[in-house]
């Protein structure tokens, strides 16, 4: 979810709308607003913050205070009533929650008792009442009655509240959930991250876990849970206003999509400097007797991120021989994993926001091992909770299906595999060489690929009533087939599935008839040979090959249906290269059957809930 909030000498609710349109892609299954000048109004909707907007067109929407919500369901369906700000039960306290309260029915058990009235099935609604609660028993102030209530809630929130009774104020708080806040000259901005902020101001102050900000008559005060006042910490921020706007694009992910030249480049900068001969790694560095005598490397993350670190796991086993294991940071918080202080943990996450990697790198920190982060959002609350790090710089990524990010996670992963491969020798002077050579290329390359984009949309156009897909690779390629296949799941919502090419006869080759497009990655590299077998085993049983291979290949053409050729890079570099068509075509299948590709479905870019 992503909230919003303003306080100062503007009029509120155009600033509150903007930021939520900015927020959007965090969740936008609803959105609502509570403005505080003398009354306390709230209006929420179901659906985008444009029927928020069309909504409230004939209110009394005059104040200068005020905080915005859209939503990303977790208690309870889509709704207006379960869409945020959510009053108290005498309706004089308002609140916007992100993040889930774990012990929200046994406090609403003990609240019903004590006469405090539901309408949704949220478990903010509980919150709110629970300080409406404590205020009323302690005849304490808001910000009282808020700390208070922080004690008693389990789980992870940000929040923000207002009260008709203490009209020239507004609280927040955060733990586990992200907060940051704008300072102007007289005024403040809150929201879940700096992107609505930017136009007004590179001043902010990242809210710590367990702070309570209280802003009132003009000041910040921020304290501890335990009511200790503590010194903001202002930092300038460097991000842009134009690299959160679509720039001419019909959308963010296609725009994100053709920055990817840029994108890895950037996320190289500093790092490879070929005419130099030098290559490094900061975060490395600082702990790189740890990196040289590392026994294993974990790798925790989700999604597109877990896709990242699958290719990695590939790139350190093969360029610095130590073994590696990547787990789905959801998986690996609940089992009871075994690690030493000799193992390595790699959080990767464009958000740094990720509840459930956030929770996988406490536990491996809990058990002692050393915890590297590979995020995108400086800042952002996984990049602040590890040991060390490598920023991607890819800059902000707001279409929710991930493209540029991930490929600036695999570029910062492969830089990493080969610093950490050359100290620990088992990658040569003279390979190491020949890898930055080519790393060095690859944005060109990049840019290459996405001169294939007409050719793709024709394709598109061919497959876009599929109701499935298969995608398959081997080797550097098979993480790729996953990330595929994920990204049409996401967008265009059609079926699909990445495998291994040589798993596939072992359960999904049962799906080949002559309506089933199978994506095949089939790049010259070291098993190449196997996967033209496998495109014949296809071929065979008449399913429709869409064959990305390298460009010059003479094999391929004849035994599939389309062909994408892409430039020729190292083995090791090439799903830097092969994923570009591959978001390509599930961008225009998914423009093509009509969907919303920025905004899919029941998805979110940044998931703080587990
Ligand atoms: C969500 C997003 C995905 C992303 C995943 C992990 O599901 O929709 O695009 O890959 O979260 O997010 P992270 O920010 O940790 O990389």
């Amino acid at each position: 979810c992503g909230i919003v909030a303003y306080i100062g000498h503007r009029e509120a609710c155009p600033i509150i709308l903007k930021g939520l349109r900015r927020l959007e892609y965090r969740g936008y299954d609803s959105a609502g607003i509570a403005l505080l000048n003398g009354e306390l109004n709230v209006y929420k909707k179901k659906g985008k913050v444009n029927d928020l907007e069309a909504f409230i067109a004939d209110k009394n929407i005059h104040a200068q205070i005020g905080m915005g919500h859209t939503r990303w369901a977790t208690h309870g369906e889509p709704n207006d009533v379960n869409a945020h700000p959510h009053y108290s039960t005498s309706e004089r306290i308002a609140i916007i929650h992100n993040g889930i309260i774990e012990n929200y029915a046994a406090l609403k058990t003990h609240l019903q008792q004590q006469g405090h009235e539901f309408h949704s099935d949220t478990d903010t609604e509980v919150f709110v009442n629970l300080i409406e609660e404590i205020q009323q028993k302690n005849h304490c102030t808001l910000e009282e009655a808020v700390r208070l209530a922080l004690h008693e809630v389990v789980g992870a929130y940000a929040i923000v509240v207002l009260s008709k009774d203490e009209p020239n104020q507004l609280i927040a708080a955060r733990k586990g959930s992200p907060l940051v806040i704008g300072i102007g000259k007289d005024e403040f901005f809150l929201a879940s991250d700096a992107t609505p902020i930017i136009e007004y101001t590179n001043e902010v102050v990242y809210v710590n876990d367990y702070e309570i900000a209280v802003i009132r008559n003009g000041k910040l005060d921020i304290r501890s849970r335990e009511d200790v006042q503590q010194t903001p910490y202002i930092q300038k921020l460097e991000l842009e206003l134009d690299s959160i706007e679509k720039g001419g694009y019909e959308h963010f992910m296609l725009k994100e999509i053709f920055e990817q030249p840029r994108s890895i480049l950037d996320s190289m900068r500093g790092r490879l400097e070929l005419e130099a001969g030098h290559l490094n790694m900061g975060g490395v560095r600082a702990y790189e007797r740890k990196f040289v005598n590392a026994d294993r490397i974990i790798i925790v993350a989700c999604g597109t991120s877990w896709h990242a670190g699958l290719v990695a796991e590939y790139l350190i086993e093969d360029l610095a021989r130590i073994p590696v294991e990547v787990e789905y940071a959801s998986e690996f918080r609940y089992r009871n994993p075994v690690l030493t202080e000799r193992d390595i943990v790699i959080a990767i996450s464009q958000s740094g926001e990720t509840a459930d990697t956030l929770a996988a790198l406490e536990l491996a920190k809990s058990k002692g091992a050393t915890i590297f982060g590979i995020c995108n959002v400086v800042g952002s609350s996984i990049a602040r909770a590890t040991d060390a790090g490598a920023y991607t710089h890819a800059g902000p990524e707001i279409g929710v299906a991930s493209t540029k990010a991930f490929t600036a996670q695999v570029t910062v992963l492969t830089i990493l595999a080969m610093v950490v491969g050359h100290k620990r020798g088992t990658l040569s002077d003279t390979k190491l060489r020949e890898l930055m050579v080519e790393l060095e290329n690859i944005p060109s390359k990049v840019e290459k690929a996405l001169l294939l984009n007409t050719e793709i949309l024709q394709i598109s156009e061919i497959f876009k009533d599929a109701t499935n897909f298969l995608y398959l690779g081997r080797g550097y390629n098979f993480p790729v087939a996953l990330e595929g296949a994920l990204k049409l799941k996401e967008i265009s919502y059609i079926h699909a599935e990445g495998y291994p090419a040589a798993e596939m006869k072992h359960g999904p080759i049962a799906l080949i008839d002559e309506n089933m497009p199978v994506v095949v990655i089939a790049t010259k590299d070291s098993s190449y040979e196997k996967v033209v077998s496998n495109i014949q085993e296809v071929k065979a049983r008449k399913g429709r090959i869409i064959a990305v291979v390298t460009e010059g290949d003479t094999v391929i053409p004849p035994m599939a249906e389309f062909v994408i050729e892409v430039p020729a890079t190292s083995e090791v570099l090439m799903p830097l290269v092969s994923v570009v068509p591959l978001q390509l075509l599930s961008y225009h299948i998914a423009v093509l059957r009509g969907c919303n590709v920025d905004q899919p479905r029941n998805l979110a870019k940044s998931v703080t809930v587990e």
